[in-house]
């Protein structure tokens, strides 16, 4: 019998997610700048009769164990491409807040696609590997890859970018998800009537990654879905304002939220802004995480 793979495979943080206008598929053309973060889901393949999905961490109780799970959706996509059945076990071990805009469905998916690849020897090439990522989500391509980023198109046309030194963050962990396809429609609704300009990659941003400086890179995060997460969750403005009171650089809404990000200068202010977020009565959690973080990458045994 064929040994168990696992994959770990990072969440994203967008440090600046410039949206344009609905295009006639439904999606929005993104400047979309995605840095991995240390917080890892880990997916584990092991021989089956069938393909079936099994999950365990917090708010597992929030996803599909069915075949709607991003994560069996790639195993039978990769399966099909390669004229197989999709006959797996996929455990997903969650640390990746759900549905909370730092990729984690995302993540499941491209960890899966990876470990089916090496449960089945398929020997899919890498390139192969990014193309069924996109075909499976817009954020999938990135959780293949890691590191940093710029996502145009959908989000799914990767260019990597460099990173010169280590960025602290915390996260504000919100009681329950927020849908993503939700929060574009509330874009669409905010900015109706309104001139959506073409989005672009920030000069400033690029440079602020390049050069390792938290200090230039707070002053240039963005996030165009912010207003959109805002207005179906009030409540994550009392986060913001609790982490930046706390000492963050700045503070901005993950992806399309509810998680909340919070860039600070070093392990030390991530410690004190955690703690501070803990006991403000404004999230369920606090967590810390660095970055860059590797991609999708198969653990040894
Ligand atoms: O690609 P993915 O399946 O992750 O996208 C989920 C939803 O988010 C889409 O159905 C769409 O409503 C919205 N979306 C968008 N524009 C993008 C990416 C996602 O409108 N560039």
């Amino acid at each position: 019998m064929t040994a168990p793979v696992t994959v770990r495979v990072p969440a994203k943080v967008n440090v600046q997610l410039a949206v344009g206008a609905a295009r006639p598929d439904g999606f929005h053309d993104l400047a979309n700048v995605f840095l991995a973060v240390g917080l890892y889901d880990e997916v584990t393949a092991t021989p089956s009769d069938t393909l079936r999905i099994t999950a365990e961490g917090h708010d597992v109780d929030q996803i599909p164990l069915d075949r709607t799970n991003l994560a069996a959706r790639a195993a039978e996509l990769l399966a099909a491409r390669h004229g197989i059945e999709p006959n797996v076990h996929l455990h997903i071990a969650k640390d990746i807040p759900v549905a909370g805009g730092m990729a984690g469905g995302s993540a499941d998916a491209a960890g899966a696609l990876l470990a089916c690849d090496a449960l089945w020897s398929t020997g899919t090439s890498r390139d192969e590997l990014i193309t069924l990522c996109a075909e499976l989500g817009s954020d999938v391509p990135f959780s293949l890859v890691g590191g940093a980023a710029l996502g145009r198109g959908r989000g799914e046309l990767l260019t990597p970018l460099p990173v010169g030194g280590t960025f602290h963050w915390v996260f504000a962990v919100a009681d329950g998800g927020l849908s993503t396809p939700a929060v574009y429609r509330e874009f669409d609704r905010l900015t109706a009537d309104t001139h959506i300009p073409a989005p672009e990659a920030s000069p400033a941003l690029l440079t602020a990654l390049e050069s390792g400086d938290p200090i230039a890179l707070a002053a240039s995060l963005t996030n165009d879905l912010q207003p959109a997460a805002l207005s179906l969750r009030p409540s994550l403005a009392a986060t913001l304002a609790a982490g930046t009171a706390a000492g963050a650089l700045t503070a901005l809404v993950s992806g399309s939220g509810p998680t909340t990000a919070f860039l600070v200068k070093d392990p030390e202010s991530a410690r004190q802004v955690a703690e501070a977020l803990e006991t403000s009565g404004t999230c369920r959690s606090a967590r810390v995480a660095a970055s860059p973080a590797p991609g999708a990458m198969l653990l040894q045994p």
